[in-house]
């Protein structure tokens, strides 16, 4: 259980989280390439191992997205964050490891399917999940914008 106790708050380093997004556009090329994949009609004309290949560098280009952001986008500030501030940055920080999960999952489960020579059978599951996914992380990187520009507001003095 979480206590109200902590002494610090989570804040972002805007411009920086703002360019991790902005240079990392392989990831939401890749993103995307999976997405349209998973939305044909019959999505495995291409062989199962290259698709399962490209969804394990897309959970590995989350991994090091997510790394990016926290090392550099995120920091614990004692003081100085509007508190509203500080719990949405806290909470889409937590929803990494809940969306690196996720992934990860997918992508477990496609390898045992693509092992096992079921993939093409499973493919209304794996693209219901990964479409799932897909729409949480979108709300994710929305979020975080609104958070940047949030951060971005507050250092000029929060006036319009
Ligand atoms: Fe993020």
């Amino acid at each position: 259980m979480a206590t109200t106790t902590a002494t610090l708050t989570v804040t972002v380093n805007a411009a920086f989280l703002q360019e991790i997004k902005e240079v990392n556009q392989e990831l939401f090329h890749r993103l995307s390439e999976v997405r349209q994949i998973l939305s044909r009609p019959v999505p495995f004309t291409m062989d199962g191992v290259s698709f399962v290949a490209k969804l394990a560098e897309l959970r590995d280009q989350l991994a090091l997205h997510f790394a990016l952001e926290e090392a550099y986008g995120y920091f614990d500030d004692p003081v100085f964050v509007a508190p509203q501030l500080g719990r949405v940055a806290e909470s889409l920080r937590a929803q990494h490891r809940e969306l690196y999960l996720e992934i990860s999952q997918i992508v477990e489960q496609a390898e045992r399917h693509q092992y096992r020579g079921q993939l093409p059978s499973w493919t209304v599951v794996l693209a219901g999940a990964f479409m799932r996914f897909h729409h949480r992380f979108g709300q994710h990187e929305s979020r975080e914008n609104e958070l940047i520009q949030q951060a971005y507001d507050d250092d000029l003095g929060g006036s319009e």
